[in-house]
């Protein structure tokens, strides 16, 4: 049988790497790939409030489950306006999230500025209303996650996490960078481990986690429950069972390539499809020397075109050799 990692509230959660929420990536087909390889939660793209509460809209897909299921599914929304983030809660719930997670770690000026993403840490009266609203009129544990603050200066996770957390919260996940930093700079897992002593609630932490072994380091350094993983599982969804993309061959990424290419045909459509799975190609072939065929995969109309180039790309590169062991073949990188 299975032990739980750890709870959210109620819900038992199977393991300790979890894919953040990545606009424009963390989709239904990518998402597909990561839970086969040992992620243990699901988060959404971020979804603005006010599109939730107007006529059906394309963002509305954001909240898409797989067919074959997802639990636990955690669905992130973003606003400035508490009420307004309750009604739009209130109706998703019944379109299948597992978990509401309200993102304060958005840093892009539009909505920032605007009081929402990581604009709302700014504002610990509509923090603790939010949270407040939320878990006494829904049914389904609240999260939120946080960045360091607005910048340097005002870095006050540990204050809106204890508020978040007497107003209901059911775990809390830390970025640990600030609004001004952005992607830049180094995460600050000592602020991750500060949140972890001061919140009873599990923490997720989250910050250039970019292998096995950081997973490893990040939790004996903060001792927090759970590792949030974003860009370096882009093209590389092994890290999330810890499983070293280095040792494996061409032939086993480019079996995991085609299942997403099937993935995202599957729920996009030919036309969206191939524009999704060329975003991540990139990633898939990082590290080796393929470049060339990137403009061809590009202009690859239908998917078995698509797969015809893949099947060339393995003619090309050695199929029993491990990445690591192709490095050092000149040629292919
Ligand atoms: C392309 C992209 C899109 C992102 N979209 C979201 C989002 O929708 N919601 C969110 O909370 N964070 C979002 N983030 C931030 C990530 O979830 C994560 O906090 C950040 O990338 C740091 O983790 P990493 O070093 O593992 O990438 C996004 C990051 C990237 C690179």
């Amino acid at each position: 049988m299975q032990i739980p990692a750890f709870y959210i509230r109620d819900l038992p959660i199977y393991g300790d790497t979890i894919l953040s929420p990545m606009a424009a990536y963390s989709d239904v087909p990518f998402r597909a790939i990561c839970r086969q390889f040992g992620a243990a939660m699901h988060y959404t793209e971020f979804v603005p409030t006010e599109a939730l509460l107007c006529d059906p809209n394309p963002l509305w897909r954001r909240l898409d489950v797989h067919p074959a299921g997802e639990q636990p599914m955690v669905f992130q929304i973003f606003g400035n306006d508490a009420q307004t983030i309750l009604r739009a809660a209130r109706r998703i719930v019944a379109w299948g999230a597992d978990i509401i997670d309200i993102n304060m770690g958005c840093s892009v000026p539009q909505i920032s500025k605007k009081g929402a993403g990581v604009g709302m840490m700014r504002q610990p009266k509509l923090v603790a209303e939010t949270f407040r609203l939320l878990t006494t009129h829904l049914n389904v544990p609240i999260t939120g996650k946080l960045r360091l603050g607005w910048d340097e200066a005002n870095q006050n996770y540990l204050e809106i996490a204890k508020i978040m957390v007497d107003n209901g919260a059911a775990l809390v996940a830390l970025h640990g960078r600030t609004r001004t930093q952005k992607y830049r700079g180094q995460a600050d897992w000592e602020a991750i481990a500060k949140l972890k002593q001061a919140v009873d609630v599990p923490v997720l932490g989250n910050g250039d986690v970019r292998t096995i072994a950081d997973i490893d380091r990040l939790k004996a350094h903060t001792g927090c429950d759970g590792v949030m993983i974003g860009r370096a599982a882009l093209g590389n969804p092994w890290l999330l069972g810890r499983i070293d993309r280095e040792q494996l061959t061409f032939r086993q990424i480019t079996a995991v390539l085609r299942q997403h290419l099937h993935e995202a045909h599957s729920y996009y459509g030919t036309g969206d499809g191939l524009k999704n799975i060329n975003r991540h190609l990139k990633k898939y072939l990082s590290g080796l020397a393929l470049k060339p065929y990137l403009r061809a995969f590009r202009e690859a109309a239908t998917v078995s075109e698509f797969e015809d180039l893949i099947g060339e790309m393995e003619t090309a590169v050695p199929s029993n050799l491990p990445l690591a062991k192709l490095r050092k073949i000149p040629h292919f990188l």
